[in-house]
């Protein structure tokens, strides 16, 4: 057996030094160098085994084919199914619900015929049993063994030959052979590298669990990332029940697809209809409130994105968002008021993207500037409306990507009305208002100056209260900014 030996490799430039440093003296970058385990090689020569080259058409397509786990969301991002013989790694913050996702995703592929088996190196055997029953997993052909040392879980896996094995966590596996601390770097990517060598050996597909901090810091993820077959990060915001599954690296099949999931009593459960539960508890009639069709990897997602503007006492006024990107939403309070005349400069701002979920697309510019106006203006805008397009600095309307897969999963909710960039094209079953500008799009949508009761008309008291506040000033500006016809009438276009 060859001795292992330890050096620190810069992570910006690759350079080697044997001992650590606070900066690297290759590229002087700070807090670069990473310690790696070089084991010191036997002898040079040919290897006894080498791989001889083969035809590509000669090789089997077939084999490593995808496999059902049963549990749909998952199966949607992994493109279909587990891979025998395949590495992926789970990541996510601690509390987002990795160990209930695999205990749930073992129990469903233990119920396909899987022997699985779960290397529990964080919780005891007796919490792991009573998380699964009460999540009621427990299912013949699941077997589990409280392990941290890599030559445990290698005999644990010789003894009993499983199809699936998960390692709960990766982090908390230490292989003695490779003499750093556990929990280091060089034990996370030694175990990591022992454990792929298994999967590729005993064919079983192995899923690892890792950690990662807000900042990706934790040893763990990023550095595995290159080890591993594919990476799926899991997340959520703590105080919401949804959580994501995405995958950022997939060697079987496309990257970016999104898998839904909700946390109650009885763990995860799939959302496949996800539109419904975002708009489930939406207040129509309410000046600030915009439906905005937002696209996750594949999938359309319809999201609320809700303004709030009101007076401020503080010099510099407050600008907070979530759920959506805070320097946009400075960019597009400067547009707002520069290309529509709606000035939101001197007033506290709030924005949010509700139920928990994050939009960052620049595609949503048009549908976050429409709800600053509207509780700007104390406009509601119409309950049937969704909003999509990219704002320029001259407040052009730009296109959007995939805007004929939004509008159809607009169309299947309900939503008859759009307001698009000019160049959109066609979609049938929604009727399409196309703006050239976001002074147009104001006008087009918000009109000018009916009350938010006389603009929803029936649509509810919050809308009509609302209107009792509204900042007279504004509609001025809004009809200055607006130009063209009456817009009250463009409103009720848009109404009828
Ligand atoms: P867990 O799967 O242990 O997270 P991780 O492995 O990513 O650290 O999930 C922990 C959280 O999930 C915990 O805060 C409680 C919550 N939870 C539920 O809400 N319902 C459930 O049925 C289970 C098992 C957990
Ligand atoms: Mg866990």
């Amino acid at each position: 057996m060859s001795r292992a030996r330890t050096l620190h490799r810069c992570q910006e430039c690759g350079a080697v030094t044997p001992r650590w440093a606070g900066r690297c003296p290759g590229c002087e970058a700070w807090g670069s160098l990473v310690e790696e385990v070089e084991p010191v090689r036997a002898a040079a020569g040919r290897p006894a085994s080498i791989a001889a080259p083969v035809a590509l058409a000669d090789v089997d397509g077939g084999a490593g084919a995808p496999s059902a786990t049963g549990i749909d969301e998952l199966d949607r991002v992994l493109g279909g199914g587990l891979v025998r013989g395949s590495v992926t790694l789970v990541g996510g913050e601690p509390g987002v619900g990795k160990s209930t996702l695999l205990l749930q995703t073992l129990a469903s592929l233990a119920s396909r015929g899987w022997k699985c088996l779960l290397v529990s190196a964080e919780e005891s055997a007796q919490q792991v049993r009573r998380r699964a029953g009460r999540l009621g997993a427990v299912r013949p052909g699941m077997w589990l063994v409280a392990e941290t040392s890599m030559p445990g879980i290698r005999a644990a896996v010789a003894d009993l030959a499983p199809d699936v094995v998960v390692v709960d966590s990766v982090q908390t596996v230490w292989d003695p052979e490779l003499g750093s601390a556990p929990g280091s770097v060089a034990q996370v990517r030694g175990c990591a590298q022992a454990l792929t060598a298994m999967a590729k050996a005993d064919g079983p597909a192995v899923v690892l669990v890792g950690h990662v901090t807000k900042d990706g810091t934790l040893a763990g993820p990023r550095v595995l990332e290159h080890v591993v077959d594919t990476v799926l990060t899991f997340d959520g915001e703590r105080h919401h029940a949804l959580r994501l599954l995405r995958s950022v690296k997939h060697r079987f099949g496309p990257t970016g697809e999104l898998g839904l999931f909700e946390m109650g009593d009885a763990g995860l459960k799939g959302v496949p209809d996800p539109s419904g539960l975002f708009l489930g508890d939406r207040r129509q009639g309410t000046p600030g409130s915009v439906v905005f069709p937002s696209m996750e990897g594949y999938r359309p997602l319809l999201v609320e994105l809700q303004a709030l503007v009101c007076e401020s006492t503080l010099a510099a006024p407050r600008r907070s968002v979530s759920g959506l990107d805070a320097s946009r939403l400075a960019l597009l309070v400067a547009v707002l008021q520069q290309r529509a005349g709606i000035n939101c400069l001197p007033s506290d701002v709030y924005v949010s993207a509700v139920g928990g979920v994050r939009v960052v697309e620049p595609g949503a510019d048009l549908a976050v500037a429409l709800a600053l106006a509207s509780a700007r203006t104390g406009v509601a805008l119409p309950p049937d409306l969704v909003v999509l397009g990219e704002i320029g600095l001259g407040g052009e309307i730009r296109q959007v990507a995939h805007s004929s897969r939004r509008l159809r999963e607009a169309a299947r909710l309900g939503f008859s009305t759009a307001v698009v960039p000019a160049s959109a094209p066609d979609e049938p079953g929604v009727r399409l208002r196309r703006v050239g500008s976001l002074a147009e799009a104001v006008a087009t949508v918000l009109g000018a100056g009916q009350p938010a009761g006389a603009a929803g008309a029936g649509r509810g008291s919050s809308a009509r209260d609302g209107g009792a506040t509204r900042d007279v000033g504004h509609r001025g500006a809004l009809r200055a900014a607006a130009g063209g016809p009456p817009a009250a009438a463009a409103a009720a276009a848009l109404l009828d």
